[in-house]
C-alpha cells in the first residue's frame, strides 16, 4: 500500500487524455488485462478518447475482459437506464469487445445467487487489473453507499436519498430513479491490481479531499481506496482545489 498518486489536470478535456494515456499504457503491457467500468458523466471523455484511439488503430482494446461495476436493482435489459446498457454503448462496442467478454451484475432474478456468480468471476479471471471509478458525492464509489466497509461483497444495497438525488442527472425527475442498487464490493475494488479514481468539477472536491487527504473510514467508501496496492486519482484543477 503506497499514497495515492495524484495527477491534476487543467480542464475536463486533459483529464480525459491523460485518463486514456493511463489506460494505454496498462493495455499495453496487458491487452487481456481484466478492467472493471464504471459509469457516471466524469469518465466518459476518458472513454470517448480511447474510442478514437481505437478507431484510428493507435490503441486496442478489443481483448480486455470487462467487469460491469454496478447496476440498478430490477431493471430490464431494453431499459434506458440498465447501467449495463450505458457500460456497453461507452466502453464496450466502441472498443469492440465481444459481448462474451463482458461479466455482468444480475439485476432481476436471484441477486443474491448472481452477486456470488460475479463475484466467483473476479476470483477465476485471477482478480481486476484495473478498476476505471468516479465517486459519488457522498463518497461512495460504484453503489457502494456510507457506511461501506472494506469486507463488503457484491450485493444488492439501498441508494441513499443523496444518491437517488444525484442520479437525476443522468435520467431526469426522481421518479425515474430505481431505490435499489446492485454493486461490486469495496473488497474486490480495493484488491484491483490498479485503481484510477476519477473526479472533475468543484461539486466533488469537498468529497474528494475528504476521500484522499480525511481519515479512512467506512463512512466515506472512496477513502477505503487507500488501503488498495496502486491508486491514481485523476482529478481536474476544480475537483482539487476548486480553482480553474
Ligand atoms: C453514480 C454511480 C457511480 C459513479 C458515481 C459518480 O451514482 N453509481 O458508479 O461513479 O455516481 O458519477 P459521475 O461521474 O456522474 O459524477
Amino acid at each position: 500500500m503506497a499514497p495515492p498518486s495524484i495527477l491534476v489536470q487543467r480542464d475536463y478535456d486533459d483529464l480525459s487524455h491523460a485518463g486514456a494515456d493511463f489506460v494505454a499504457s496498462i493495455v499495453a503491457a496487458r491487452p487481456d488485462a481484466t478492467v472493471l467500468v464504471a459509469t457516471g458523466e466524469t469518465p466518459m471523455g476518458l472513454y470517448a478518447e480511447l474510442a478514437l484511439r481505437q478507431k484510428a488503430g493507435t490503441f486496442d482494446g478489443s481483448r480486455l475482459r470487462v467487469f460491469q461495476l454496478d447496476e440498478y436493482a430490477g431493471i430490464a435489459d431494453q431499459d434506458r437506464r440498465s447501467l449495463y446498457g450505458w457500460t456497453l454503448r461507452a466502453f464496450v462496442d466502441p472498443l469492440r469487445i465481444p459481448h462474451e467478454r463482458v461479466v455482468r451484475l444480475p439485476s432481476r432474478s436471484d441477486i443474491p445467487g448472481g452477486c456470488a456468480a460475479y463475484d466467483r468471476s473476479v476470483a477465476d479471471a485471477g482478480g481486476i487489473d484495473l478498476a476505471i471509478l468516479g465517486i459519488g458525492v457522498n463518497g461512495h464509489v460504484g453503489f457502494n453507499e456510507p457506511p461501506s466497509d472494506r469486507w463488503t461483497t457484491t450485493r444488492e444495497v439501498e441508494l441513499t436519498p443523496e444518491t437517488i438525488r444525484a442520479n437525476t442527472r443522468y435520467w431526469g425527475q426522481e421518479e425515474r430513479i430505481v431505490r435499489r442498487g446492485v454493486t461490486v464490493g469495496m473488497t474486490t475494488l480495493i484488491s484491483a491490481r490498479r485503481v484510477l479514481l476519477v473526479a472533475s468539477g468543484t461539486g466533488k472536491r469537498d468529497i474528494v479531499r475528504r476521500a484522499m487527504l480525511g481519515p479512512v473510514s467506512a463512512e466515506v467508501p472512496a477513502s477505503l481506496l487507500r488501503e488498495a496496492d496502486d491508486v491514481t486519482l485523476l482529478v481536474d484543477r476544480l475537483a482539487w482545489n476548486g480553482m480553474a
